[in-house]
């Protein structure tokens, strides 16, 4: 049966990889959360003392050994050999994380090392460029979306969950600029391939947008 290459694209908060860990995990795929590689920079970048330093970032994303293990439905992220899975989900490497990835050396070396990793298929990536720049060529392409109001309450919800102290409506000002940058950026900006289809889940569960995908998914084998 022929591997297939999906895409799933769209803005923070989407539900892009929880959707795409349940779809790969169904399939028996391997699961590449392309944000978290940029979190992963980010956080080197705090850590490095570099914040204003664009060469410094481009010389980090050039030399950063980034690990991404997927198994049993999660992903584990390693820096330079260090488990940062949950340090690169602090408020304070999503503040920062879409400036930086706003640098064309970064993206560049990111789109090198994504395009390593899909392979030859039987991948799920996410993002926001994967359908537009990293593979064009994807088999099924995604692009997830959800109203904003909701993408911040889940944004809380998991935040809280894992003990952070955040405030509903900063979070909202938080993404929406997030994306603003992520729309507006020069270079792979996020928007929605001309042969994606958009799958909206204000008001679809998890489970009803992976019976879409998986639907389209045996539609192109
Ligand atoms: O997906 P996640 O919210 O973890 O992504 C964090 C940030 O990484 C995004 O806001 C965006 O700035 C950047 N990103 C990107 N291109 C991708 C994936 C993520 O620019 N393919």
């Amino acid at each position: 049966m022929k591997k297939l290459i999906i895409a799933i694209d769209g803005p923070a908060g989407a539900g892009k990889s929880t959707v795409a860990q349940i779809l790969a995990h169904r399939l028996h795929y391997n699961y590449i959360d392309t944000g978290a590689m940029y979190r992963g920079i980010a956080w080197k970048t705090i850590k490095s003392d570099v914040l204003n330093d664009e060469v410094a970032i481009g010389n980090i994303a050039q030399d950063i050994n980034i690990g991404l293990h997927y198994g049993d439905g999660k992903t584990t992220v390693f820096v330079d050999g260090r488990d940062v899975t949950a340090e690169i989900r602090t408020p304070e490497v999503s503040r920062i994380v879409s400036e930086i990835a706003q640098i064309k050396s970064v993206r560049d070396a990111m789109l090198k090392l994504q395009r390593k990793m899909a392979g030859c298929g039987g991948v799920v990536m996410d993002g926001r460029d994967i359908g537009t720049h990293v593979l064009p060529n994807a088999d099924v392409k995604i692009f997830l979306t959800a109203s904003i109001k909701e993408r911040a309450e889940r944004r809380w919800r998991e935040l809280t969950e894992k003990g952070f102290k955040v405030n509903l409506e900063e979070l909202e000002q938080e993404i929406m600029a997030r994306d603003k940058n992520d729309s507006e950026r020069e270079f792979a900006p996020l928007i929605q391939a001309s042969d994606a289809v958009l799958i909206d889940t204000t008001t679809l569960s998890i489970q009803e947008a992976v019976e879409a995908i998986t639907k389209l998914c045996e539609e192109r084998k």
